[in-house]
């Protein structure tokens, strides 16, 4: 190859403004959004690196779709094309449109599990969580060795740990009616699980008796990656290992939103005739009926063009590398990371960037809140506000203290990525000066997306 830039592999026909605010009016806002990103208005926001999850462009082909779509409500064409697309990626007999993924998830758990339950995973996602914490049921997360370590360059460290997995299996017996792997492993940095770790995770679920479901998000990425990384595989194509990652599996649970490249959506996948029933039935009591589920006719046109498009390998190489792209920038600048990069998002180590920050002050809470007042821009915290508050009331520290710097897909240029790097730069070499937050108030569940906080120590910034 003569030249080695990666471009975007696309070209931009609809453009949207994006707005510039002063640090005076961040602050304010800051201020008014209770120290929470979650609470700040999208428009006093310039680059919203908040999620990946329903914010990326859709394509000419996308839209072209959505206007031939069928609305009927039952039957409709449209519903047909996204089931044949869906089971033709995940070989899964029965699919079941949900309006997002946490709606699969809460069918799923309803439909399965209950009080004393235990449903292993790498790592849950929060809503995971939360709809099996629901139920009364234990949410167990065996993520890798290699995953505690924020530096280590393990190509695999989203993978499941099967030791862990075999002993809760067989100290469970009988309690776990669903084993599940996360691709990639979002809490747990963005990374891959490697084929033969999920097939190693079949086998060991087959002995005991338990079906496994991927919570498959983030296939196409994670296809990606065991393409780059995994022995043997470099020759087969995304949409190949991607069919090959599902059969060895009994069910999905998906998030259209991510790599369904769609605004909203999602699915439940089974191969089981009896819970693909009793899903069904669950189904229709809150989603509608079961050839929609809480979708439009052209989301279930959007979806099923997306799952295509994702598949792409100029557009697989684009995406990975404009997150690699960013890290290289960002490792120059001295600022601690997870690594390697993740599929779909950048973590900045807000445990060693702001080393003196205490857990239960939220260090990377206090390093978005910054980052937003210096550069507009809005990240996610992974951390202690996330995930530190047990069911039972008590903190305890989250694994990480991670500040996800999520890339919505087809959205922003290199020049977008340029800035963030230049503004997440300046805000290392401020890091010494950030203080901690403290939690006012907070509601039972899902804490980090309506908790108020305040600057523990009169300020977030000292001057
Ligand atoms: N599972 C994973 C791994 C996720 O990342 C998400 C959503 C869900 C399930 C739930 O899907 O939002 O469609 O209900 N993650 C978003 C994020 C919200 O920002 O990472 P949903």
């Amino acid at each position: 190859m003569r030249f080695q830039t990666i471009l975007e592999p696309f070209r931009v026909r609809s453009v949207e403004p994006i707005r510039h605010t002063t640090r005076e009016e961040r602050e304010e806002a800051l201020r008014g959004a209770h120290y929470n990103v979650f609470q700040l208005d999208a428009r006093d926001v310039l680059i919203d690196l908040l999620t990946d999850s329903g914010t990326g462009a859709m394509s000419a082909a996308q839209w072209g779709a959505m206007m031939q779509s069928d609305e009927s409500y039952a039957g409709a064409r449209s519903f047909h094309r996204f089931r044949d697309v869906v089971a033709g990626i995940t070989g899964l007999h029965h699919v079941l449109p949900t309006h997002q993924g946490r709606a699969a998830e809460r069918i799923l758990f309803t439909t399965v599990a209950g009080p004393g339950d235990v449903i292993p995973n790498n790592t849950h996602f929060d809503t995971t969580r939360a709809n099996i914490e629901d139920r009364g049921a234990t949410a167990l997360d065996l993520p890798c060795e290699a995953s505690r370590d924020p530096q280590a360059l393990d190509p695999f460290k989203g993978n499941l740990d099967l030791v862990a997995l075999e002993r809760v299996l067989t100290e469970h017996a009988g309690r776990v009616p669903v084993a599940m792997i996360t691709v990639t492993n979002n809490s747990g940095g963005g990374q891959p699980v490697s084929m033969e770790n999920i097939r190693a995770t079949r086998a060991i679920c087959q002995r005991h008796g338990v079906p496994l479901f991927l919570d498959a998000c983030r296939f196409a990425e994670n296809a990606w990656f065991i393409k780059q990384r995994e022995p043997g595989y470099a020759d087969r194509t995304p949409r190949e290992i991607a069919v090959e990652m599902f059969s060895y599996c009994d069910g999905a649970t998906m998030s259209a939103k991510k790599d369904g490249l769609a605004n909203i959506g999602g699915f439940l996948a089974v191969n089981d005739d009896a819970l693909a029933q009793r899903c069904r039935n669950n189904l229709i009591l809150t989603e509608g009926f079961v050839t929609y589920g809480g979708l439009a006719g052209y989301d279930l046109e959007a979806i099923a063009t997306g799952l295509t498009e994702v598949l792409d390998e100029e557009y697989l190489r684009y995406r990975v590398r404009s997150i690699a792209y960013l890290a290289e920038r960002l490792q120059a600048a001295d600022v601690p990371l997870l690594l390697p990069p993740g599929g779909h998002a950048l973590y900045l180590d807000a445990r060693r960037m702001l080393p003196h920050v205490p857990w239960n002050e939220f260090p990377a809470c206090a390093l978005g809140a910054v980052l937003y007042v210096e550069g507009g821009i809005r990240a996610a915290e992974i951390g202690s506000l996330m995930f530190g508050r047990q069911p039972d009331g008590t903190e305890r520290p989250a694994a990480h203290e991670l500040l996800r710097l999520a890339f919505p897909r087809r959205v922003y240029t290199q020049s977008h990525v340029d800035y963030v790097a230049e503004v997440v730069a300046y805000v290392r070499s401020r890091a010494s000066q950030v203080r901690g937050l403290r939690v006012m108030q907070q509601p039972p569940a899902l804490r980090h997306f309506s908790a108020h906080l305040a600057p523990a120590h009169g300020a977030l910034l000292l001057h």
